[in-house]
């Protein structure tokens, strides 16, 4: 079984084997950007898919040894909630994971979505990591080394929604995202111009529930009719050889497995 999506497709036999190809990719990016740059730029997503990897990456001896000294923890998006609400996904991800490794407490980035203007500050903060210029003018985003993506099953991808204003996002790096687009509670979000200029994407995908948009996807990339608004992970689309899609069979509608 087969999928031709915006990006090679990884497809693994179940999702332990699969955390287990990603946890290496993610292996391989990190030392890498380490070794060439002294520093790893790691974006996480939240949402109920990879929080099982986040943990298997704590537990298993093999990733207990990622660069995480050298690594800053950026969040891909997140609700506007405050950190301990069960819908944050910092939260989550500080449980899962970044309260657990050996990472710098300053280099978690959690989005302050409680500020009036989470985007110019998150912005901000990333222009000071990358040591960038502090001005507002638009510049060219920085290049993450490894941002992690899920996909809803509306085909969502970070807080990118359907006909959702974000999608629009064409210079800032983060944005709000609300509106009746969006399903609540509003959101902050990586955009386009920033996910589009990492240097790597994995795009993580399991469960049964996920296969039909994954096939929709496919057809609708097939007869040319593919649109950002309607399908927002189709706008993810990097330069290059930067992005992979990691699947389990169940979502790659691979039911021999
Ligand atoms: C979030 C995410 C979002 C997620 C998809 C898939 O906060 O919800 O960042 O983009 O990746 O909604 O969510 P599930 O993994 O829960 O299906």
């Amino acid at each position: 079984m087969s999928l031709q999506l915006t990006a090679p497709v990884h497809i693994a036999p179940n999702a332990d084997q699969l955390y287990d190809d990603l946890a290496a990719d993610l292996s391989r990016a990190a030392t890498e950007a380490v070794r060439d740059r002294g520093l790893f730029h790691l974006a996480l997503s939240g949402g109920s898919t990879p929080e099982p990897f986040y943990t298997r990456l704590v537990l298993d001896p093999r990733y207990r040894l990622l660069p995480w000294q050298a690594a800053h923890l950026w969040i891909v998006d997140d609700r506007r909630v405050p950190e301990d609400d069960q819908k944050s996904n910092v939260r989550m991800i500080r449980e899962s994971l970044a309260d657990h490794i050996d990472i710098k407490k300053r280099h978690v980035h959690a989005m302050p979505v409680m500020e009036d203007d989470p985007a110019g500050l998150y912005e901000a903060e990333l222009r000071r990591a990358f040591e960038q210029g502090a001005d507002d003018a638009p510049q060219r985003p920085p290049a993450l080394d490894y941002v992690l993506l899920g996909m809803g099953e509306d085909a969502h991808t970070a807080s990118l929604f359907p006909n959702s204003p974000a999608l629009d996002e064409a210079e800032r790096w983060i944005a709000v995202n609300d509106g009746p687009h969006v399903t609540p509670p509003d959101r902050v979000t990586m955009t386009y111009p920033l996910l589009n200029a990492a240097r790597r994407i994995a795009v993580l995908v399991t469960g049964s529930k996920k296969s039909a948009t994954l096939r929709r996807i496919e057809a609708a990339l097939a007869d040319g009719s593919a649109d950002k608004s309607a399908l927002p992970i189709t706008g993810v689309q990097p330069c290059g050889d930067v992005m992979k899609w990691f699947l389990d069979a169940e979502a790659a509608g691979d039911t021999d497995n």
